[in-house]
């Protein structure tokens, strides 16, 4: 090889290396793509301007994404309000209207005129009607010789006001957020929808394929959507659920393109990540990935264990605990993918020579030099302090509070405070009353012993074996005392004698509560929560709490260093539940040696994983036939096969969940509904050659609407592009 083929080579080589390391990374605000991120998209594919994007003079794309609920996000396909989402964000409003005779879960549900639509209470869809940075005003009101408390009632003071001037006079609502960890600030104006009904849904079979089993995990199968539709007054306003409410007509509804993706192709996912944390320090991802995440997958483990097994015995409790058990199992399975690929991509380490880099840049200024000398330092010191803490909080939030009955308890805790309290406000008082005992019945007309007291012992197992002893409730002298530390005969007292579980005792409890309060001061679960909650208060609760500003201080410091330090580095801010935009492309990965995985599934490989008598793993006779006959319609690829879902590299996170994925046009090719198992650890790292978002391709959502539910009616409503 001559010299300047090499050193050509040499020059490709490094622009290679450059490009993977800063691809495709990144959560970005729809207001600074112009400024920051138009030409590069444009030179990977996007068709369109920044403008069309996000513009507040004319219609853009954002007018056709919504916030789905309070943690998913959502998007317009049709002029009369149809809205698509995952079937995982619309899982528990459709449990809510299953029953086990009536069991939309389990066989779909799909309405064939507007009456049929189903509104489950609470469901709202927000649109953004413009976002601001208002950083400069907020800091107007802040300086730096401030400490945190005031600092955070000046702020929380300044947003109200920034808020209320931004929709005086007008339906819509508003709210500040602080971003890049409180150096900036950005105003959110809302348009929220209340009236927002079920349309249309596929069996748990389709839309849930594959189950827990395949849950984080590509390649994948499963058609994870769902349909509901906004509705809006006569006014085309906001509006409380009425039947006199009609389908909202949107400025923008999304076109959808049947013509599929290839290798490389450009996408781009709007919608509304939940968190992400991508400027940790080394020590805090080592908290996390040493102690806390394996902490919490081992509670979650035992729980998940016993919901099972009680599960399996009935058809009553599978319903009842479905959405609860898919929240904490999706936590759960995340967590471990996390830590494996944390540990894998060496993330410590990275982060440690990340850390080194940025003191070497920060020697080399000697203006700014003093001021982030001992930052890395103070922050090493704040997460020794702050690990037991952790810890501590984690055993009481994961473990105490998620046993039903305990956090049951909590609620009878809090009004008795209220009742005790010296200055009490008397309606204040008679309203809680008055919840409680709602809550109550409630609570006990639901309410399964058998699963909730095999968690209630593991969890205060757990509890009790795994913290330090200084650091437990002083209840456990009295249990090792009297039942030699045998928490499964202490659950049989608990649970025998707590009148909460019990209907009579509470109902005359509730005659007069304030008369008859003293009984529930004897009672033993009572003393229990109070004892666990007391002890919680006193010796980590508000040491958390102190910790947590401090540790939120210095990673505030730390962001603006790292901006004023690091300056060929293009930030993007954490994730924080607002709308932005991520970009990237279609690309197959090597998840290990020998291994690629292909970026598309089919619906071949729907019938491949089927397994006779699992229930994940069900395919309805219906979907066989259509596959047998192979009556696709148009929504067969150019292969012949109906595509299932694809992979890309976007960033995305918690809450990107049912966004749009939109063509290099604008067009909708598809919904995302996960990331892959090698790529969970992106909320902390992110790795290139990793990480990818998984898309439901939208042809396979129309091919199970059209031909698998026969809805030709929402078929009509849409804009489909050929
Ligand atoms: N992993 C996806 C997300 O984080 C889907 C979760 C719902 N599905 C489930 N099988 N639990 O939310
Ligand atoms: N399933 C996730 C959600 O509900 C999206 C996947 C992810 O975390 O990337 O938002």
């Amino acid at each position: 090889m001559n010299y300047s083929v090499f050193k050509r080579l040499l020059f490709i080589l490094l622009l290679f290396a450059r490009f993977t390391a800063q691809a495709d990374e990144g959560m970005w605000l729809p207001i600074l793509l112009k400024q920051l991120n138009e030409s590069d998209m444009q030179s990977k594919g996007l068709k369109l301007s920044a403008e069309d994007i996000y513009s507040v003079n004319k219609t853009s794309l954002k007018d056709a994404v919504v916030l789905f609920g309070g943690g998913c996000t959502g998007e317009i396909i049709s002029d009369k309000g149809l809205l698509l989402t995952n079937h995982h964000c619309g899982y528990s409003s459709i449990q809510s209207h299953s029953s086990v005779k009536n069991n939309y879960l389990k066989n779909g549900y799909w309405a064939t005129k507007s009456e049929e639509e189903l509104a489950p209470p609470g469901l709202t869809a927000t649109f953004i009607v413009r976002m601001e940075d208002v950083t400069s005003k907020v800091l107007e009101v802040l300086s730096d010789s401030m400490n945190e408390r005031t600092r955070a009632i000046k702020l929380q003071a300044i947003s109200k006001k920034i808020e209320m001037e931004a929709v005086a006079g007008t339906h819509y609502e508003a709210f500040v957020k602080p971003f890049y960890n409180g150096n900036e600030f950005y105003l959110f104006v809302t348009e929220v929808f209340k009236d927002v009904r079920l349309v249309g849904t596929p069996p748990e079979s389709i839309g849930k394929f594959g189950g827990e089993t395949d849950n984080w995990i590509w390649p994948r199968h499963n058609a994870d959507f769902c349909l509901f539709r906004i509705y809006a007054d006569k006014d085309n306003k906001p509006a409380a659920f009425a039947a006199s409410n009609v389908p909202y007509k949107p400025k923008h509804h999304i076109p959808i393109s049947l013509k599929g993706v290839e290798e490389n192709d450009f996408t781009m996912v709007y919608g509304f990540p939940g968190r992400t944390n991508e400027y940790l320090t080394s020590f805090a991802v080592d908290m996390i990935v040493n102690e806390a995440d394996p902490e919490k997958i081992k509670l979650r483990e035992k729980r998940l264990d016993i919901l099972k097994t009680e599960m399996r015995k009935s058809d009553t409790l599978r319903l009842r605990y479905a959405a609860k058990f898919a929240t904490i199992s999706n936590g759960y399975k995340k967590m471990i993918g996390e830590v494996n690929g944390l540990k894998k991509y060496d993330a410590i380490n990275k982060k440690k020579v990340f850390e080194q880099q940025f003191m070497a840049s920060l020697n080399q200024k000697a203006e700014i030099k003093s001021r982030y000398q001992y930052l890395l330092a103070d922050i090493e010191a704040a997460y020794k302090k702050f690990r037991p803490l952790n810890k501590a909080r984690d055993y009481f939030t994961e473990g105490i509070m998620s046993v039903d009955l305990l956090a049951h308890l909590f609620e009878y805790y809090k009004v008795m405070n209220l009742a005790q309290s010296q200055n009490r406000n008397e309606a204040e008082y008679k309203k809680a009353i008055e919840d409680l005992k709602m809550a109550s019945a409630n609570f006990i007309k639901s309410y399964n012993s058998i699963a909730d007291k095999k968690v209630f012992i593991e969890m205060l197992s757990a509890y009790h074996n795994d913290m330090d002893k200084e650091s437990q409730a002083d209840i456990f002298i009295e249990i090792d005392k009297k039942y030699k530390g045998d928490i499964s005969l202490y659950a049989d007292r608990i649970f025998l004698k707590t009148l909460v579980l019990n209907t009579s005792k509470t109902e005359k409890l509730f005659l007069n509560f304030n008369k008859n309060k003293a009984k529930l001061e004897k009672d033993e679960g009572y003393q229990l929560i109070k004892s666990l909650y007391e002890n919680y208060s006193k010796k980590v609760k508000e040491q958390v709490a102190k910790a947590d500003i401090e540790i939120a201080a210095l990673n505030k410091t730390y962001m603006k260093a790292l901006r004023e330090v690091m300056l060929d580095k293009k930030f993007f801010p954490d994730a924080n539940s607002t709308l932005r935009v991520a970009y990237g492309m279609v690309s197959s990965y090597y998840p290990k040696d020998g291994t690629q995985y292909n970026y598309f599934t089919t619906l071949k490989g729907v019938m491949e994983k089927e397994i006779k008598g699992d229930e994940e793993f069900t395919v309805p006779e219906r979907l066989k036939e259509l596959y047998i006959k192979r009556d696709f319609g148009r929504y067969a690829d150019k292969d012949g096969e109906v595509h299932v879902a694809f992979i890309a590299t976007n960033h995305t996170t918690g809450g990107n969940s049912g966004s749009p994925v939109f063509n290099g046009k604008g067009e909708l090719i598809g919904t995302n509904f996960d990331r892959n198992w090698e790529g969970t650890m992106s909320d902390i790292m992110y790795d290139p050659s990793q990480v990818r978002n998984i898309t439901l391709d939208i042809r396979y959502t129309l091919f199970i609407i059209d031909k698998f539910a026969g809805a030709k009616r929402l078929i009509d409503e849409m804009t489909i592009v050929e």
